[in-house]
């Protein structure tokens, strides 16, 4: 019989609810974001969104459920999201999904966060199969995971200070463009001159796959200075050609740090990998192609699974749970809201990786 799992996040900013199938099936997918209450403030206020995921829980819930055409009665399990993240945002889902689930007599699952985004490629397409190559780019973390089982992890690398999204973000605001920075810097890249500004590679030159953004901010700051010194301002071009050499720089690193884990996955795992990519800054374009590319060489496939499901959301907890369950691991028990809790407890951390522990 069909089992049905609601799944709850509320991690950072975006209280999420859905109820999926055991056959990958997602019935409904709810996620109310915050992005208002946090404008004023240029960032994510731990406080507020806390609040706001207390406020949003029951009726992100209950929309899941109506939108599915089901009743408490009809789920199964529910999976619930206990870490990384903000805290606050975290102990508010663990503690509504307790209850809900004490209610109820439903067993429930405490999910990593992380988990969700590495699995969402076999919700997307169930034919990918394990072990596989993940690149998960977001605004708070970056990470190359070869993906095991649904709960066997290994960390061939991360940044060691900002993680790509939050580079986008930060060189938005230092040209004036608006947040989120991304899809901004994108746009103003499209009429850009990518050769008049040659920014660093950070890291490339040595060998592994961990990374690093936050010099390529500094040099970015630095031709800016220099350009309003001289004539007092930024046009249009200057600004298009500043982004165009930016995204130029993070997309030859995300790619050349993912051909070396793809070669190094390949090496352990035969070359049938897939490589996919999760997270918001998958939306990329030409980060994407980049990556398409490198798979296409690799005579790998290549799975970039839709934005809605690259972003945070529950859909994505509630399948993690399902995969979970499917080999028997009901998660830890009892379930602990945490701030960090890496998806690979072997591989020793690197100073600075998920140090926000926020949006992953
Ligand atoms: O996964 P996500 O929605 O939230 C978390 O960080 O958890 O990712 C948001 C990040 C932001 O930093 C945003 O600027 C970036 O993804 N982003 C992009 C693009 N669209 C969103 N970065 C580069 N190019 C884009 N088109
Ligand atoms: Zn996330």
């Amino acid at each position: 019989m069909t089992q049905l799992f609601l799944g709850i996040e509320s991690s950072c900013d975006d209280t999420g609810a859905a109820v999926v199938s055991d056959a990958g099936q997602i019935l409904s997918n709810v996620v109310v974001g915050q992005d208002d209450m946090h404008a004023a403030f240029g960032g994510v206020v731990p406080e507020i969104a806390a609040r706001a995921h207390t406020e949003k829980l029951d009726v992100a819930v209950e929309t899941a459920l109506a939108r599915a055409g089901v009743s408490l009665s009809d789920i199964s399990a529910i999976a619930v999201t206990a870490g990384p993240g903000l805290i606050g945002g975290v102990v508010s889902g663990v503690t509504f999904a307790r209850g809900l689930a004490a209610g109820r007599a439903l067993p429930l699952m405490g999910i990593n966060h992380l988990a969700g985004h590495a699995l969402t490629p076999r919700l997307v397409d169930p034919s990918i199969a394990f072990p596989f190559l993940l690149l998960l780019v977001s605004g708070g973390h970056c990470q190359l995971l070869v993906v095991q089982a649904p709960n066997r992890f290994h960390r061939l690398g991360t940044t060691i200070d900002d993680a790509p999204g939050e580079a986008f973000d930060k060189t938005a605001r230092l040209l004036g463009l608006p947040q989120p920075g991304g899809p901004a810097v994108e746009q103003s890249a499209r009429d850009g001159d990518v050769l008049r500004f040659r920014f660093p590679r950070p890291l490339l030159d040595r060998p592994g796959c961990d990374m690093s953004f936050s010099g390529l901010k500094t040099a970015l700051r630095r031709e800016r200075d220099k350009i309003v010194t001289d004539k007092g301002g930024l046009t249009k071009t200057d600004r298009s050609d500043l982004c165009a050499g930016f995204q130029a720089a993070v997309t030859d690193v995300l790619v050349e740090k993912t051909r070396r884990a793809l070669e190094m996955t390949a090496q352990d795992h035969g070359a049938s990998t897939a490589l996919a990519v999760a997270g918001g800054v998958a939306a990329n374009r030409q980060i994407r192609a980049g990556l398409e590319d490198l798979a296409k060489s690799g005579a790998c496939r290549f799975v970039a699974p839709p934005l809605s499901l690259c972003t945070d959301n529950a859909a994505m907890i509630a399948w993690a749970g399902i995969e979970q369950a499917a080999i028997g691991d009901k998660g830890p028990q009892p379930i602990i809201a945490k701030p960090r809790w890496p998806l690979d407890t072997q591989t020793p951390s690197v100073l600075g990786s998920g140090k926000k522990g926020a949006k992953v």
